[in-house]
């Protein structure tokens, strides 16, 4: 029988492992296909749904098997849990070395047995993968025994790509890279199961034959479907629109920025479908022949851009992302919130409502092309020798207000001073992106898209800040 093939796609967003599989990438994941079963005599043969994902750190695999007869008793790590209503994973990362291969073995109740059977291992028969999640629907109980509500049960596992650095061509992988692999369903009393995803040849009577496995490929594309309105509407617009408009909403040779920090003509979603369905009569922006769904999808995107962070907050641990804010990244030393801090940069006290999270993600890993007024950084050494380190407030013809390291203003004559020394770079350090980690970095995120009082109603968006 011919081997089976799957693409794995990568996921849009975090995956839960609770054993529901609710996330919108799991629901539009295809489903590896029908399972065979080899040794097939009597009975009722239950499907099982299988499915594959991936991001960076993970392969994400579930399992949802339809059964009428739920057992399973064995607890102990490693355990015989072949015996209980059981599925597998075993996986060869690399298709040259199809025999080194792995094993992820978890029962009903949530026990799991591994092992490494790679020309490589010379440990026990067992072999402890790190950092694995995984979750099945009775999770934690000390036996599963039948009932007559027996429907299904699903097991959901994040599987760390790291613990396979050794066989696999590339971890993460690359786009368009193979592994081989087989998912198995098998055990319980009463109607025991046995079936495989791939078919394994006539006569094999085991599920260790790697020979057999499936080939899948890793596809750097998500689920059909799983994105949402907004992402749709980039992708037809940077399609769509960018011979005037730039690309993601940007500045572009023959039309306006339409996510710049500026105020907007059209904001309300009907105004903007208008514009964008009909054109605006008397300039160069055309009417779209595009299908009204697609139209919507553009606005969603177009108005994604401009919503302040609060309105979008990132996930993120914000604790630790106020942690970050006050140690780490130092911000504080410079940055004011609800009245504690320092003065050399804005106050951030209400940020998220000023600001969208591509600005505040922007504005930690890209310097500004140009230094905001009021804070450029200044060297000033005046008449009678004395150094001033700090940033320019205000200046006139006669006059400099500085505002020095330490929070103090100063008021200087021009006349007075012997020398100015205008700094080339911005205080604000845009490297945010290397210096914090990127738990750390998505935890601040966290907390700056947060920063504001929820009930106020937001800035618009874009408009001129209040300082
Ligand atoms: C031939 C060039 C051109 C093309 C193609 C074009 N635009 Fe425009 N667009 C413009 C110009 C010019 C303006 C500014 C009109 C004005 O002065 O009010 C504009 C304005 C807009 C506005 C209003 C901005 C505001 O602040 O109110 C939106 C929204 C918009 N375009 C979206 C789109 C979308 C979506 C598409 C693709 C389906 C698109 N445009 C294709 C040239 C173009
Ligand atoms: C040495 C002083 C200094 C430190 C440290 C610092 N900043 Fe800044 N930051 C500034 C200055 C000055 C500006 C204004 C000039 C600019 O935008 O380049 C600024 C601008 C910003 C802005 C843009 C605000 C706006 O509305 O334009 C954000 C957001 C910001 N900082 C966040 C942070 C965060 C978060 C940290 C810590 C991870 C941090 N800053 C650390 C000095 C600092």
């Amino acid at each position: 029988m011919a081997q089976r093939t799957y693409d794995i796609h990568r996921a849009t967003a975090p995956i839960r492992i609770d054993a529901k599989l609710d996330e919108r990438d799991w629901q539009k994941a295809p489903s590896v296909g029908d399972f065979d079963f080899p040794w097939f005599k009597e009975g009722e043969k239950e499907p099982t749904e299988a499915k594959l994902l991936w991001d960076d750190d993970n392969l994400y695999v579930s399992w949802r098997s339809h059964d009428r007869h739920i057992s399973a008793s064995v607890t102990q790590r490693h355990g015989p849990v072949s015996k209980d209503d059981c599925v597998e994973i075993f996986l060869s990362p690399n298709p040259e070395k199809v025999k080194n291969y792995y094993t992820f073995e978890i029962n009903a109740i949530g026990t799991m047995l591994n092992r490494a059977r790679t020309d490589w291992w010379t440990g026990p028969p067992t072999w402890e993968p790190g950092g694995v999640q995984y979750r099945a629907t009775f999770h934690g109980l000390p036996r599963k025994d039948e009932s007559p509500q027996d429907d299904h049960w699903i097991v959901e596992a994040a599987i760390p790509l790291k613990n396979f650095a050794r066989d696999a061509a590339h971890t993460p992988p690359r786009d368009g890279d193979r592994w081989r692999l087989n998912l198995q369903r098998l055990g319980g009393v009463t109607n025991a199961q046995a079936s495989t995803w791939s078919p394994l040849p006539e006569g094999v009577r085991s599920f260790h034959t790697p020979e057999a496995f499936g080939t899948v490929r890793f596809v750097n594309q998500p689920p059909q479907g799983s994105q949402d309105a907004a992402a749709l509407g980039r992708e037809i617009y940077n399609r769509s629109c960018t011979m005037c408009h730039g690309q993601d909403g940007t500045v572009g040779d023959r039309g306006p920025a339409l996510a710049a920090q500026r105020r907007y003509l059209r904001t309300s979603e009907a105004d903007l479908f208008d514009a964008i369905k009909n054109g605006i009569p008397g300039t160069l922006m055309p009417a779209s022949a595009l299908p009204a769904a697609d139209v919507t999808k553009m606005v969603a995107f177009i108005r994604g851009l401009r919503a302040t962070a609060i309105d979008a907050p990132t996930e993120g641990d914000v604790a630790r992302g106020r942690e970050v804010f006050h140690s780490k990244g130092r911000c504080s030393e410079c940055h004011m919130t609800n009245g504690r801090g320092g003065l050399l940069g804005p106050d951030l006290s209400n940020i998220a409502t000023e600001r969208s999270v591509k600005f505040l993600r922007e504005a930690l890993t890209v310097a500004k092309p140009h230094i905001p007024a009021g804070y450029q950084p200044v060297r000033i050494v005046t008449a009678d020798g004395k150094a001033i380190r700090g940033i320019l407030r205000n200046e006139d013809n006669f006059t400099l207000q500085v505002l020095d390291d330490s929070g103090k203003i100063h008021l200087l004559e021009r006349g007075e001073l012997r020398n100015i020394e205008y700094g080339r770079q911005s205080l604000m350090p845009a490297n945010f992106g290397a210096t914090l980690s990127a738990a750390e970095f998505r935890d601040l995120l966290a907390f700056l898209s947060r920063l504001g009082e929820p009930g106020r109603s937001p800035a618009p968006a874009g408009g001129r800040r209040r300082r």
